[in-house]
């Protein structure tokens, strides 16, 4: 590998249109700290670099929806994500956001760069334009029939019925949702980056240059590169976003996938105004971008091509993006409700980050799609961070306090045993590295708890509460290099599980962690005295993990609920085809359960002129006794139809809450005589 002065780390910009997810945390920001903290524990330069990524049409929508603007959006979930970062402890150098000053010089003088330099194709194209409300529509703007399931309410880039993916013009019907009116395609101008041109050097770059990158990163880059590069618009027609820099380009701005990643450049620059280039402009730094799967093309080979045609800008080293996590079994989906959200986790276990970053770390999806559940959840928290890991360090100290008044005894003659613990833990700091360094953040967590492993099984083995009267000496050792592994504990979980390792440090009495020392044992030496012992780790109960699925589950059926809309109106009839039905009030005379069946109510009504029978499948909304002497309206001239032998002479009238399904009889707002005529 190239010698490297100092490392550059990203973590992909969080949209600004929403919060941020366990499956964010997993795919993106947990590994990247983990990486951060390690590389600034071994004392290597490094700069973490993050913010919102507030440009982009969802914004839009969203603000829409809700009435206020754009900005307004941008302002609530910059602010909402960028405190929960705090508070987990996500440890960025900047965290800034992409509407800056300084982001939309950056990203405004960058394209002008390229713009200059001839670096862009610019060409005429198609595009849906809604007439009334005299804008050009992004495809999530028109809606229609899919031509594939031919559900109502596709989009125009996907259908979500089918998942196909469409373009608006294969919409059935298309409609405007801003207006509603019919969309007519208009001639619009745009920039394109012809990726086609870059496609030899990055194919090299890739896959001669970068044979390290991950498999599922290099598969993706190959299976684009296979396809043949195209050009790819760079600007869109909206009104949201960074103007784009050329006469003639009113009403036309960046595409977000333009400025957003140019956002890493600009907040190295908000934090470094005077050495932002060293970072970015010598290739004695590394370059590392942290994100998830369906970030890949654009920082492999989009991102790469801007900052080539650039042309005084380093490229990434490397991009170890994750695949995704799961939740539940269940794909993450925000729209669904299927999520948990890092700021409500942060709300309702308190203190407990250290737990979500080692479980998200433990199932981290490295290789492969991974899943969250809040029984695993549980299981890691109670077996693994309590049982083994808590329980060792807690042991340890309490022996200590216990056997020494809270002070390192004296380490004596070794034994085979000390020698075979001591030789074991020895080896976990060249494999964390090791580990850490290929990004397999997973196994080098766990080598970490291995050390925990190591120690329960030595003291369990060595049993010092049986000798401490008869060989109080090979006690001494025995606590003496308990208390020299809880301190190697500290530091190996440093990148991990940073907040856990500052509590046992200070019950450690020890000082800043040193990485180098991982490994040594005499970390504490003796005399040494500790710090008051508390619980490293607590048991979490069945009701907090049970409140969240029951939590999630509400949240989807509410979402499902919200989701359903009132049956379409039927096509229009004739006034004379309304006037045929006969439509009444009656009273209940009598009302019961048809014997043997579920649903069925057999009614008597009095409809002014006799006692009909009409039997209606409501008996699962209504107890029969509720409805006697009710008021309800009945239509009267429809043909008898027979119901489980019982002859039926009409249909009592209901309405169908079309959100839940409640039923409703439909009655008269004040009482009427019976056999008196709707219309
Ligand atoms: N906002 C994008 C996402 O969440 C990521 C942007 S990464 C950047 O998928 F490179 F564009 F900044
Ligand atoms: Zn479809």
């Amino acid at each position: 590998m190239k010698d490297f002065k100092r490392t550059l780390v990203t973590a992909a910009l969080p949209y600004a249109n929403g919060g941020v997810h366990i499956g964010h945390l997993a795919g993106v920001y947990v590994p990247a700290d983990i990486y951060v903290r390690y590389l600034r524990l071994r004392g290597r330069e490094v700069l973490f670099v993050c913010g919102s990524d507030e440009h982009g049409v969802p914004v839009t929508i969203r603000a829409r929806k809700e009435g206020c603007t754009p900005q307004e959006v941008v302002d609530r979930y910059h602010g909402l994500i960028k405190d929960a970062f705090e508070r987990f402890g996500i440890a960025f150098d900047i965290y800034s956001r992409t509407t800056s000053a300084v982001h939309r010089q950056t990203a405004s003088d960058f394209f002008r760069k390229l713009y200059e330099k001839g670096e862009f194709l610019e060409q005429e194209s198609q595009q849906y334009y809604d007439p009334e409300a005299k804008t050009f529509l992004a495809d999530r703007y028109i809606t229609g029939e899919c031509p594939h399931c031919h559900a109502a309410g596709a989009y125009g880039d996907q259908c979500e019925k089918c998942g196909k993916d469409l373009s608006p013009t294969e919409l059935i019907n298309p409609h405007s949702t801003i207006s509603g009116a019919r969309p007519e395609l208009r001639t619009t101008r745009h920039w394109y980056l012809p990726l086609d041109r870059h496609q030899e050097w990055l194919g090299k770059w890739i896959t001669e240059d970068h044979k390290e990158w991950r498999t599922n990163v290099m598969g993706q880059c190959k299976s684009w590169l296979d396809m043949g590069l195209k050009p790819r618009a760079v600007s869109r027609d909206l009104d949201w976003g960074i103007p784009v820099p050329v006469e003639g380009a009113e009403g036309k701005v960046l595409y977000v996938w333009f400025d957003a990643p140019i956002g890493y450049i600009s907040n190295t620059k908000e934090l470094l105004p005077e050495s932002w280039e060293k970072w970015w402009k010598q290739d004695d730094t590394r370059l590392v971008h942290f994100i998830g799967k369906d970030n890949i093309v654009f920082h492999c080979i989009v991102f790469p091509a801007m900052l080539r045609a650039e042309g005084s800008y380093i490229f990434p080293d490397n991009v170890p993006a994750n695949e995704f996590l799961n939740l539940e079994d269940d794909k993450i989906s925000t729209s669904k409700g299927w999520a948990v959200w890092l700021h409500e986790y942060l709300d309702e276990l308190p203190g407990k980050q250290d737990v979500l970053r080692y479980v998200l770390t433990a199932n981290a999806p490295e290789t492969k799609d991974n899943n969250f559940t809040w029984a695993d959840f549980q299981a890691r928290n109670n077996n693994e961070l309590v049982a083994v890991y808590g329980n060792f360090v807690n042991r340890a100290l309490v022996l200590t306090k216990k056997y020494y008044d809270g002070v390192v005894p004296a380490c004596g003659a070794l034994n085979d045993a000390d020698r075979a613990a001591i030789a074991e833990f020895a080896e976990v700091k060249e494999r964390v590295e090791a580990l850490i360094e290929q990004f397999r953040f997973r196994d080098a967590q766990k080598e970490a708890m291995n050390l925990a492993r190591i120690g329960n099984k030595y003291l369990a083995e060595a049993e010092p509460w049986k000798i401490v009267k008869s060989n109080p000496a090979r006690v001494e050792t025995i606590l003496y290099l308990s208390l020299q592994l809880a301190a190697n504990l500290a530091i190996a979980f440093e990148p991990f599980l940073p907040q856990s390792s500052e509590r046992l440090r200070k019950m450690l009495g020890m000082g800043a962690p040193q990485w180098e020392r991982l490994g040594s044992i005499d970390l504490l030496p003796a005399g040494h005295r500790l710090g008051e012992v508390e619980l490293l780790f607590e048991k979490i109960d069945d009701a907090v993990v049970e409140a969240q699925v029951e939590k999630l589950e509400r949240r989807k059926a509410e979402r499902l609920a919200a989701e359903q809309r009132p049956e379409p109106q039927r096509p229009d009839i004739a006034f004379e085809d309304f006037e045929k039905l006969d439509i009444r009030v009656g009273t209940v005379v009598e009302c019961e359960r048809v014997p043997k069946t579920d649903k069925l109510l057999r009614f008597l009504i009095d409809d002014g002129q006799e006692q009909r029978t009409i039997v209606s499948g409501i008996a699962g909304h209504y107890a029969p006794e509720t409805l006697a002497g009710r008021q309800v309206c009945f239509i009267a001239n429809l043909p008898p139809r027979k119901l489980r032998g019982i002859e039926s002479r009409g249909m009592i009238l209901s309405a169908v809450d079309f959100r839940t399904g409640a039923l409703a009889v439909a009655t008269v707002e004040k009482p009427v005589a019976p056999g008196s005529q709707i219309g």
